[in-house]
């Protein structure tokens, strides 16, 4: 059997990691630089840097409602080891929950290509939400169940990259399509934090499925105490007969 990496190489007393020890990134890297650098293959600038550790630490959690956060908390309650009611929140992880920033990379892609030789970048991204809407699909990275005007979450990292003297072109056109999108549905559909991730972190050479690890990386620790809490209430769960409606087959 023959494999290939280029990700890491043990040597005799260190490790390397795309290219950096291990032991250089113990002593002088974050984690979430070392999570940017094994994924990306190089260490990230500072406001790069301050820009991924703001994206992991806000997809940290999002409440026990949220269908991963459900799914770990039932499948704990059952007595399942935790590794395996971790890995069923991350198997909960849809395009519609967690998974919407790998689609909405495709798409900012797709229209980066469309804009690359126009003056007017606005009238290209509202044709293509147009043609999108017209076909009944979803625009991935836009709406929320819960904020309808603003993703806070959103709103604060927005905030860091204005901070930071960061407006990548990908940012410009997520804010077109968000803009676009209230115009042609006459109502606020927000960009969600899924969204902005897409957009910022497609500016910093991350790939559409990099985008979904990074999510999952991110969703993680909120995985694990979302499980072991359940784990320590020690309640077998299930759905009260009285919630369920039963209807006639026929
Ligand atoms: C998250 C989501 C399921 C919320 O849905 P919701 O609560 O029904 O949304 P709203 O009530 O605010 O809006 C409903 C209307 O806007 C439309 N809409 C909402 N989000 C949309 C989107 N991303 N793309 C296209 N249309 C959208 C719906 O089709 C509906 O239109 P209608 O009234 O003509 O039937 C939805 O916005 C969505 O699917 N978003 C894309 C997936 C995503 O990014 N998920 C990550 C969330 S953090």
């Amino acid at each position: 059997m023959e494999f290939k990496t280029g990700i890491s190489a043990l040597t005799e007393t260190d490790m390397i990691i795309r290219g950096v020890k291990l032991s250089e990134l113990i002593s002088q890297s974050t984690f979430s630089n070392s999570i940017f650098l094994i994924l990306t293959g190089r260490m990230p600038k500072e406001t790069e840097s301050a820009i991924f550790n703001a994206l992991l630490v806000s997809c940290i959690d999002h409440g026990m409602g949220v269908a991963s956060s459900m799914t770990s908390r039932f499948v704990a309650s059952t007595g399942t080891p935790l590794n395996g009611s971790v890995a069923a929140g991350i198997l909960a992880l849809g395009e519609k929950h967690g998974g919407a920033g790998e689609q909405a990379m495709l798409m900012f892609e797709e229209i980066l290509k469309c804009v690359s030789n126009t003056s007017d970048q606005y009238a290209v991204v509202e044709s293509y939400v147009r043609q999108t809407l017209k076909k009944n699909r979803t625009l991935y990275g836009f709406g929320h169940a819960v904020y309808k005007d603003a993703d806070p979450r959103v709103t604060q990292i927005l905030t860091l990259c204005d901070e930071q003297h960061y407006q990548p072109k990908s940012l410009g056109i997520a804010m077109d399509v968000a803009s676009a999108l209230e115009s042609l549905k006459s109502k606020k559909i927000c960009l969600n934090v899924d969204g902005l991730m897409a957009a910022l972190l497609l500016d910093m050479g991350f790939t559409p499925v990099q985008a979904r690890g990074v999510f999952i990386i991110a969703r993680t620790p909120g995985l694990v105490a979302q499980s072991i809490e359940e784990q320590q209430e020690g309640k077998l769960r299930r759905i009260e007969e009285k919630e369920i409606t039963f209807v006639k087959q026929i």
